[in-house]
């Protein structure tokens, strides 16, 4: 098959996403049941598999998954090293991602398994490295040096959450007539015009956006 020809089924006309089957127009409830059908779908091997994208102060932006691990109607959270690209950027620049707690990183790092908190402290995440050797190597050290149940957490390893300003609801169609429902916080002194813009809960507007 040419890579041109590859183009899945999405859903059919009968599955459409309406504002008006929208139950609670808020996004993080809409989120939690969007996510539990991921869950739920033997073909979705990694449901909380998240795209993070930031941008350098020029503006250069960058984009790599991490996995989500909670949420709540204060944002989305994920542990990464501090000092990586995205942490360095996402703290200089985005307002709108926060550091958790050392006592959040403490508590999931040593709720991980001994093979993945290994992993982490093996790691100068995103600097270059002379070759996997020196990972095995540190691997090895690091086992010597800690037992199971006994390794420290990386001092700058750490959680962030995200404080979304806006969550956009996609629906691939198969007429590929796409559904786009966005959720925003309104601007300052926005006026909701009910045709475009809709008021939601929890201080949530929401409008639907061209495919
Ligand atoms: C499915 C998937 C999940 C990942 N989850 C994480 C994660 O939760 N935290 C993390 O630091 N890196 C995670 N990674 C690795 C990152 O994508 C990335 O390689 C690494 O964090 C360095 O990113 P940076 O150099 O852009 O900061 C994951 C990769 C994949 C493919």
């Amino acid at each position: 098959m040419s890579i041109l020809g590859i183009r899945i089924s999405y859903n059919d006309r009968s599955n459409l996403l309406l504002e008006e089957n929208i139950t609670v127009k808020e996004p993080f409830n809409l989120f939690s049941k969007w996510y539990q059908d991921a869950v739920n779908n033997p073909s979705i091997i990694e449901p909380n598999a998240a795209c993070l994208a930031t941008a350098t102060k020029e503006g250069i932006p960058s984009a790599r998954f991490v996995l989500c691990k909670g949420y709540d109607s204060n944002g989305f959270k994920f542990f990464t090293h501090y000092t990586s690209r995205k942490g360095q950027e996402i703290v200089r620049i985005e307002g709108v991602a926060s550091k958790l707690p050392f006592s959040d990183a403490d508590e999931y790092f040593h709720s991980r398994p001994y093979q993945s908190q290994i992993g982490a402290l093996c790691s100068d995440q995103s600097k270059p490295i002379e070759g996997r050797h020196i990972l095995w190597q540190r691997e090895v050290e690091l086992k010597q040096q800690y037992s199971e149940g006994n390794v420290p957490r990386p001092e700058q390893w750490g959680g962030y959450n995200i404080t979304p300003k806006s969550i956009e609801f996609w629906q691939g169609q198969t007429d590929r007539i796409h559904d786009r429902i966005k959720f925003r916080r309104p601007k300052e002194g926005e006026i909701v015009d009910n045709k475009y813009c809709f008021v939601g809960e929890n201080n949530w507007i929401y409008e639907r956006l061209c495919p």
